[in-house]
């Protein structure tokens, strides 16, 4: 197998046009005038910020601009010339700062996903809002203690997080110890998208009731780019999924579809894991990351990811009508594709000595406290909701929220105290997967297997419950909780949560 098959190779022809027509359902005949992705290129990642000193001060200017994507102009969002914005390189006790200047016509704001930072005063509070030619300096205290790993910024402004991050305004944000690692490292920044007439595509509400999933899943804003590798050396890869809704399940195999011995998943979301777990047994929800350790040998590998049934084929539109047998005709919206290629590894060069070093980097952060020995302070249950809006037309409009509620800023809907732990058992009671995320504190998924899996995204099947506990340590302050398929956040699937001190 391994020689995927794009949507647009699937899709293209007279069929998508029908199904366009019908339903204005997914990615349909909305690229029919641009030109075909340009793959196989050299891949060029995001340029560096490294921080010197202890400090890092970069300036992010959020712009509508033309930039390469898919190997095309297009007309786009983005911090800087690149699509995505820079990778900000940064070690624990540092300091980040960040002015944010807002270039668009609308307003904006930044959020910095993962890190256990405060979430008031200058840093991360994502209630700020930055009008149009205005700007906002951040400050991020970043913790002695920090996790070092992957994580990744992005616009949060309610109501129009999904657009944003769809058309551009994101970028990855390391946290690393500053000697240099031996291995070949690389920042995968996966995000997807739907190019029309030389632009980023618009979307329909059926899109965001389903949560939108683009024609084009790209690499560090490439289509299927290319890396050369050295056979006897193990690179780490660090994917981050910035697609508004799509689920990535990465997939790496000799391009003769071979299992390629020895990779692993070495961390998730910014935290090392003790051990590692197989490439494939991994979903990577929106907003989450996963590191991959890959060996190099003789044979060049591919990383694709696979389809993920989330659902959103029929979830999007309970109430029956023209969208559910969309979903139904799509398989459940992802299940009838092919992988999609992300990444091809051409191994070339001379032979490396075998690398001496243990298949899993050691991690230089202490291994975090495993609270599932720890009994509860408190115990809550957050309900996951969707419910039909009246008079909306077709398909009626879906109502997304927590508990029944839609988000509302001034409403403090938790308030948990610093210094307990907690147990959270998050409820789906929708037919669509929603993945949870929580700001500030990760979460400790309590059957993630042998040893702690400590989450700041965690996907919360349709119809299921997933139960984890959080250490709120530190940061007295409001921030937020809220699905990731960011279309259901803007669409009010967010809550807020104050912490007190005690
Ligand atoms: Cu990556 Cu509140 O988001
Ligand atoms: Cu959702």
């Amino acid at each position: 197998m391994t020689q995927p098959i794009g949507r647009r190779a699937l899709l293209g022809g007279a069929g998508v046009v029908a199904l366009g027509a019908a339903g204005g359902w997914w990615w349909v005949a909305r690229e029919s005038s641009d030109p075909a992705a340009v793959t196989g290129a050299a891949l060029v990642e995001p340029q560096v910020h490294t921080s010197t000193g202890g400090l890092l001060d970069v300036r992010l200017v959020a712009s509508e601009e033309v930039r390469a994507l898919a190997g095309s102009d297009v007309r786009c969002l983005g911090y800087g010339a690149s699509v995505p914005g820079p990778t900000l390189r940064v070690a624990p006790g540092d300091t980040l700062r960040v002015l944010l200047v807002n270039d668009l016509d609308e307003p904006t704001n930044l959020h910095v996903h993962g890190l256990q930072v405060s979430p008031t005063g200058a840093s991360d509070d994502v209630f700020v809002s930055v009008a149009p030619g205005q700007q906002h300096q951040y400050v991020y205290e970043i913790g002695e203690d920090h996790p070092t790993g992957t994580f990744w910024y992005h616009a949060h402004h309610h109501g129009s997080v999904a657009d944003q991050v769809w058309r551009g305004l994101f970028g990855a944000l390391l946290v690393l110890d500053p000697a240099a690692s031996a291995r070949t490292e690389r920042v995968l920044v996966v995000s997807d998208v739907t190019l029309a007439g030389g632009a980023v595509a618009g979307v329909t509400r059926h899109d965001r009731m389903a949560g939108r999933e683009g024609a084009l899943v790209l690499v560090d804003g490439q289509s299927a780019p290319e890396v050369v590798g050295a056979p006897g050396t193990v690179e780490r890869w660090r994917v981050v999924n910035a697609c508004t809704s799509r689920y990535l399940r990465p997939l790496l195999s000799t391009v003769g579809a071979a299992a390629v011995a020895g990779a692993g998943v070495v961390a998730r979301d910014g935290r090392d894991l003790a051990s590692g777990l197989g490439v494939g047994e991994v979903v990577v929800p929106p907003g989450g990351r996963a590191d991959l350790l890959v060996p190099v040998g003789q044979e060049d590998l591919v990383l694709t990811t696979a389809p993920v049934d989330r659902g959103a084929g029929t979830g999007g539109t309970a109430g029956g009508g023209m969208g559910g047998m969309m979903g139904g005709m799509m398989g459940g919206g992802a299940s009838d594709e092919q992988p999609s290629t992300l990444l091809t590894l051409r191994a070339t060069g001379p032979v490396a000595p075998p690398s001496s070093t243990s298949s899993i980097d050691a991690s230089t952060t202490a291994p975090p406290r495993d609270l599932r020995d720890v009994e509860p302070d408190r115990r809550r249950t957050l309900m996951l909701t969707s419910g039909m809006g009246m008079g909306q037309g077709m398909g009626g409009g879906m109502l997304f929220g927590i508990d029944g509620r839609t988000f509302e800023p001034g409403r403090t809907d938790q308030t948990v105290t610093l210094g307990t732990v907690e147990e959270w058992t998050l409820v789906n009671d929708t037919t669509m997967d929603h993945p949870f995320h929580l700001h500030v504190w990760p979460m400790q998924v309590l059957d993630g297997g042998e040893t702690p899996l400590l989450l700041d995204t965690v996907d919360v099947p349709a119809g299921e419950r997933v139960v984890v506990r959080v250490a709120f340590d530190d940061f007295p302050g409001r921030t937020v909780y809220h699905c990731h398929v960011l279309d259901h956040e803007d669409l009010g699937m967010m809550g807020t949560l104050e912490a007190l001190r005690p």
